[in-house]
C-alpha cells in the first residue's frame, strides 16, 4: 500500500467517489449533516453505500431489513434501489441519531418507504418475527457486533432462499483473524464467520476492504435451499 501523497486509501476512495458515485447527491448532503452534527462517522463510505445499492438492485430486493441505522445514510442508500411498494425496516437504539434520518429520508422522498424501529434489535427482531414480517430479500447487519451471531439467526428466520445478509465491519484491521482476541466486537464477528461457515443453507464469503474507513470488510452471503 502506497504512503506517497495522492495515492493512498483515502485517495483512492475520494476518487472512486468522485468518478462513480457522485459528491453533490442526497447522499453527500446526508453524511455532510450527520458529521455537523456531530455524529460518529461510522456510516459506511459513499462507495460502500453504493454496493449496497447496487447489491438491492442486482438481488431485485422489494424487502430489507437494516440493523443498526444512525443517522439514515445506508438506509437512504438502499431505499433508493427499492422498486414501488417496496419496504426498509430499519432499526437503531437511538432516538437522537435516528431523527436526523428521518429528516432527510423526508426530504429525499423516502420516507414512506422505510418504517423505523426504535429499541434493541433482538426486540425488533423477535417483534418482526412475532408479526410475520418478511422474508426479507436484503438484511444489512450494522448494530452492535459482539451480537452478530444472534443477529445471524435471526437473519436466517426472517428471509428465504435467495435472500442476500450483507455485513459491516467483520475484519476489524485484523482482528477477524486474531484467535487470541478478548475484543467483544471481534469475538461476535468470529463466531458470526465461524456460524456462517458451517450454515448448511448459506453461501458466504468475506472481503477485505482499505480506505478512508482504515483496513475492515465485509459478508456477503446467499441464503440457499436447506435441502
Ligand atoms: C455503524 S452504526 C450504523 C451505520 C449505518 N448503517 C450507516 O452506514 O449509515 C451502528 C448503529 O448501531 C446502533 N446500535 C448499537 N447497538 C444496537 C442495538 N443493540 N440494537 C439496535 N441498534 C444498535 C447504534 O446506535 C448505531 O447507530
Amino acid at each position: 500500500m502506497s504512503d506517497e501523497p495522492g495515492r493512498g486509501p483515502a485517495d483512492v476512495d475520494a476518487y472512486i467517489n468522485a468518478q462513480l458515485v457522485g459528491e453533490d447527491t442526497v447522499l453527500a448532503a446526508a453524511l455532510a449533516r450527520a458529521a455537523a452534527a456531530g455524529l460518529p462517522a461510522h456510516d459506511v463510505a459513499p462507495n460502500q453505500g453504493k454496493l449496497l445499492h447496487l447489491l438491492a438492485r442486482i438481488a431485485g430486493a422489494r424487502t430489507i431489513l437494516e440493523l443498526g441505522t444512525l443517522a439514515g445514510y445506508s438506509a437512504l442508500a438502499v431505499a433508493f434501489a427499492l422498486p414501488p411498494g417496496g419496504g426498509l425496516v430499519a432499526c437503531d437504539v437511538s432516538a437522537d441519531w435516528t431523527a436526523i434520518a428521518r429528516r432527510y429520508w423526508t426530504e429525499a422522498g423516502v420516507a414512506d418507504r422505510i418504517d423505523l424501529r426504535l429499541g434493541p434489535a433482538t426486540a425488533t427482531l423477535a417483534a418482526l418475527a412475532a408479526e410475520g414480517a418478511g422474508p426479507f430479500d436484503l438484511v444489512f447487519l450494522d448494530a452492535d457486533k459482539q451480537r452478530n451471531p444472534e443477529y445471524l439467526e435471526w437473519a436466517l428466520r426472517l428471509t428465504a432462499p435467495g435472500s442476500v445478509i450483507v455485513a459491516d465491519n467483520v475484519v476489524r484491521a485484523g482482528g477477524l483473524a486474531d484467535a487470541a482476541s478478548e475484543d467483544p466486537r471481534t469475538l461476535g464477528v468470529r463466531r458470526f464467520t465461524e456460524l456462517l461457515g458451517a450454515a448448511a443453507n448459506v453461501t458466504a464469503t468475506a472481503v477485505q476492504t482499505v480506505g478512508q474507513k482504515g483496513w475492515d470488510g465485509f459478508v456477503l452471503a446467499l441464503v440457499e435451499d436447506a435441502g
